[in-house]
């Protein structure tokens, strides 16, 4: 089957697509200054502090808790450990607003003083963007869901050793227009590949670096592709050009994905207007992430 992550629906630059440069978005560029710790931490050891973090983050902490043979005097990176970043993932069918609503939480985890990118699946990465164009284009269509599904894996692979994983690393909060819920959904539920390849891709280039929320916008099938059809910049990509009921089933599958994983995943109702949906995703970023409070500007 093919593992699908579906495109982010965007078109580079001309559409409302998070932009990608290899890595992120091409409006927003990566940030390169550290981190500011989303809160401050207690002084246990990483492992401990993890407690009750989201996944990805704990994963991080625990493997940055492995002693170290201790060869001379303590280093700065020792001394004041990288505050571990977050993983938010949004996901959902198409037109039903993952891009517009990267590129405002975004602005919103900035103007909280968070080191924060935006990037997309497929693609996100200079090797994962090639073969991103050979997934969109249709190319790889006619070998079948199971070829896609091997396709999505490997540009994955390449997105999370090049862009997703730095990030994290240095502290910063990576947002991901679609990520492997999109593989579970159109070359598992959808395209019928068997679950047991999918969970193994899965295991194998995602691994440990799992998403610490998921927003899973909900739209029906019908507004989402109008919506899509009538932003411009170009024209239906592979899974865009499915029918009606591909879309209907790629709605259901995504709610019965949200409801399996209510620990991290948050269904956001995403057919009000673009103001609206904004707010209820920076509610459920608030509740289960807990971003620092936007800076206010000091009087003079
Ligand atoms: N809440 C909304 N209400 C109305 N139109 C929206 C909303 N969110 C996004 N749009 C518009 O719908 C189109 C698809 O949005 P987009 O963010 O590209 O969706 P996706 O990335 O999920 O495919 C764009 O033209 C966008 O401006
Ligand atoms: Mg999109």
């Amino acid at each position: 089957m093919p593992i699908r992550t579906p495109p982010p629906t965007t078109a580079p630059a001309t559409t409302t697509a998070p932009a990608q440069s290899p890595v992120a978005n091409p409006s927003d560029k990566p940030a390169r200054k550290p981190a500011k710790a989303p809160a401050k931490r207690p002084a246990k050891s990483e492992a401990v502090k993890a407690k009750g973090e989201p996944t990805a983050a704990r994963a991080r902490a625990k493997k940055s808790a492995t002693p170290k043979a201790v060869t001379g005097p303590a280093t700065r990176s020792a001394a004041k450990p990288i505050p571990p970043g977050r993983f938010i993932t949004l996901e959902g069918g198409e037109g039903a607003g993952k891009s517009t609503q990267l590129r405002r939480l975004l602005a919103r985890l900035k103007a909280a003083g968070i080191d924060a990118i935006g990037t997309r699946e497929p693609g996100g990465s200079t090797g994962a963007e090639i073969i991103r164009h050979l997934i969109l284009s249709g190319a790889a269509k006619p070998l079948g869901p199971l070829a896609e599904a091997t396709l999505f894996a490997a540009a994955r692979a390449d997105h999370l050793d090049a862009t997703i994983r730095p990030a994290l690393t240095r502290g910063a909060w990576v947002v991901c227009d679609r990520f492997a819920d999109s593989t579970r959904v159109y070359q598992g539920a959808l395209g019928n590949v068997d679950p047991r390849l999918i969970a193994a891709l899965e295991e194998v280039t995602v691994g440990e670096t799992r998403p610490d929320l998921t927003l899973i916008l909900d739209l029906p099938a019908e507004e989402g592709l109008a919506r899509a059809a009538a932003r411009s910049g170009r024209d239906a990509d592979r899974f865009e050009s499915e029918g009606l009921s591909f879309h209907r089933a790629l709605r259901d599958a995504f709610r019965a994905l949200a409801a399996s994983e209510p620990g991290r995943c948050v269904l956001i109702d995403a057919s009000g207007d673009v103001d609206g949906v904004e707010e209820a995703i920076w509610k459920a970023v608030s509740t289960h992430l807990k971003p620092p409070a936007p800076r206010r500007r000091r009087r003079l």
